[in-house]
């Protein structure tokens, strides 16, 4: 985990995976537990509210090219990692997931590991995946597609 900071653009890589895939886009539905006076809004006690995540993932005011796969979205004009507040595929607030140290460290050191001792490839061409999810009643799945893994010598 120690690479990680030295590893700017893999680390935007995944957190562009992150963003693009928008695996929870509804999240989980919340409820309001007092009266809320919200930008002009009131909110009544026990009203459900379902955060939309996906929303931000692809507010166009927070990304320069919300709908396609760009890891410079967290890369400054140096190359550094740059954080992005509309970064929120673990949700916020007190409710916001748990698992996310967890979660972000597996995907870091699984990725890595894979790509450390694989080249991957797709027998019809980058061109041929289809990066559009499959929706299954909450998340956005990523589609099956087969993949050659090479070892790297
Ligand atoms: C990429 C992986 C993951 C994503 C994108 C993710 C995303 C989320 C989201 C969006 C929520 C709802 C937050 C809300 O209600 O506002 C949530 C809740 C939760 N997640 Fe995750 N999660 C991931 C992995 C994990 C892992 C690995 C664990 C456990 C080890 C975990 C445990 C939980 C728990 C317990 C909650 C409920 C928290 C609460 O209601 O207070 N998640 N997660």
């Amino acid at each position: 985990m120690e690479d990680r900071k030295s590893l700017p653009f893999t680390d935007a890589v995944l957190h562009e995976i992150q963003r693009l895939i928008d695996i929870v886009p509804m999240n989980i539905p919340h409820y309001a537990l007092q009266d809320i006076s919200f930008r002009g809004y009131t909110i009544p006690k026990d009203t459900i509210i379902i955060p939309l995540l996906h929303s931000v993932l692809r507010e166009e005011k927070q990304w320069e090219t919300p709908w396609s796969f760009n890891p410079q979205h967290f890369l400054d004009q140096k190359g550094n990692f740059k954080k992005n507040q509309a970064f929120l595929p673990f949700s916020a607030g007190k409710r916001a997931c748990v698992g996310e140290f967890l979660a972000r460290m597996e995907l870091f050191l699984i990725l890595t590991s894979l790509l450390q001792r694989f080249t991957f490839s797709c027998p019809g061409g980058p061109n041929s995946v289809d990066l559009s999810p499959e929706y299954s009643s909450f998340a956005n799945l990523p589609r099956r597609y087969d993949v050659i893994a090479t070892p790297r010598r």
